[in-house]
């Protein structure tokens, strides 16, 4: 099959809330092309209705993109599509989302900064650095500590390739079982417990659905492995919707949990209320875990639309059963 080289004039538009950095239009429109794009705000498109044959969406209002008669395929900006999911009126195209290498070191890079933040009780350094104060604390070595990476997609079995590296005992959850060189692998609820049983650091990188919504709640903080060298520690740069931020706080007030790190939140930007914030041994960031760069995302949606145009399909089409 011939992939055609162009996007058509007038087919794009990039409906996207918020910011992917301070000059991520003008990236974008370069590489899609400004003859192309009809514009980048709900106003701008919507005077191009008929024309519009791909959008680019990041929390775009529920409702708007079934107003593009001609749509043929709805990329996300995001590998997470749950954005889109929520729209009861969202069109039955395909919808893309992204997957990209750069994407999926980002995230590697930041679980691993996460897990040896706890691991080397960075935190606990830092508050004696704070005080002038030399003083040792006890270390595991890493094959003493077991990493539950929950999610074994893109995203969950770099992380554990990478865990597996510096010498932690790993351990994965997902939805179908899956069989990983130096992963021992759950899958389903019947092993959920189990799996928990024999984690000391929580990381979660699972899609939000239905199904995963809520899920890091107080029973499974009371169900995470833990001994006496080291406490237990959740990690999530999944979803906020997956965890259940009252269950959080009150495991780490009592002491339940011994830390966490957090890239999402249940409502985002977090509160400035929220007592996270100040809680010693959380580490925040404001969404950015692994972030979507504008010039290799534009050459994923032009790559994707290219094949659009020559009669294919592209890869990583979200199954709307399973929502991600
Ligand atoms: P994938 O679709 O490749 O992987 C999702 C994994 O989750 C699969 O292993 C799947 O299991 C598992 N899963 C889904 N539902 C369940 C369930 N009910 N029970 C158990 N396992 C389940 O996604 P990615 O790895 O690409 O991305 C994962 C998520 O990371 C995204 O959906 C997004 O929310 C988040 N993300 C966050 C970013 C950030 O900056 N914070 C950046 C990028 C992504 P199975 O394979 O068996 O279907
Ligand atoms: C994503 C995200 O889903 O950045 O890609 O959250």
């Amino acid at each position: 099959m011939t992939t055609q080289r162009t996007v058509p004039d007038s087919s794009v538009a990039f409906l996207v809330t918020g910011s992917l950095g301070p000059n991520w239009r003008a990236e974008m429109t370069e590489i899609i092309g400004a003859s192309a794009l009809v514009g980048t705000t709900a106003e701008e498109a919507l005077a191009h209705k008929e024309a519009v044959r791909y959008v680019l969406a990041w929390r775009t209002e529920p409702g708007l993109l079934a107003h593009f008669p001609n749509l043929k395929a709805i990329f996300s900006v995001g590998a997470g599509v749950d954005h889109l999911m929520r729209d009861p009126t969202l069109p039955d195209v395909p919808i893309i989302r992204y997957v990209e290498p750069d994407m999926t070191r980002r995230m590697g890079e930041w679980v691993i900064l996460q897990v040896l933040t706890h691991h080397r009780k960075a935190l606990t350094y830092l508050a004696h650095q704070r005080r002038a104060q030399w003083q040792v604390e006890n270390q595991p070595a890493p094959h003493e500590i077991a990493v539950g990476v929950m999610g074994l997609g893109e995203l969950g079995s770099h992380c554990c390739g990478l865990l597996n590296a510096i010498g932690f005992e790993v351990l994965g959850w997902s939805r179908t079982q899956k069989s990983i060189a130096g992963v021992t692998c759950y899958a389903g609820s019947g092993d959920f417990d189990a799996f928990l049983s024999n984690t000391n650091i929580l990381v979660s990188l699972l899609p939000h659905t239905p199904q995963t919504e809520g899920l890091i709640n107080r029973d499974l903080l009371a169900k995470l492995g833990r001994n006496r060298q080291h406490g237990a520690y959740v990690i999530n740069a999944g979803r906020g919707k997956l965890q259940v931020e009252t269950d959080l706080i009150a495991a780490l007030e009592e002491g339940t949990l011994s830390g966490a790190s957090l890239d999402v939140f249940e409502a985002e930007p977090l509160t400035a209320e929220s007592p996270l914030w100040g809680m010693e041994n959380v580490v925040i960031t404001p969404h950015v875990a692994a972030i979507s760069a504008p010039i290799t995302l534009a050459q994923t949606v032009r790559a994707g639309i290219c094949t659009f145009e020559a009669g294919g399909l592209p890869d990583h089409i979200v199954d709307r059963e399973r929502g991600y």
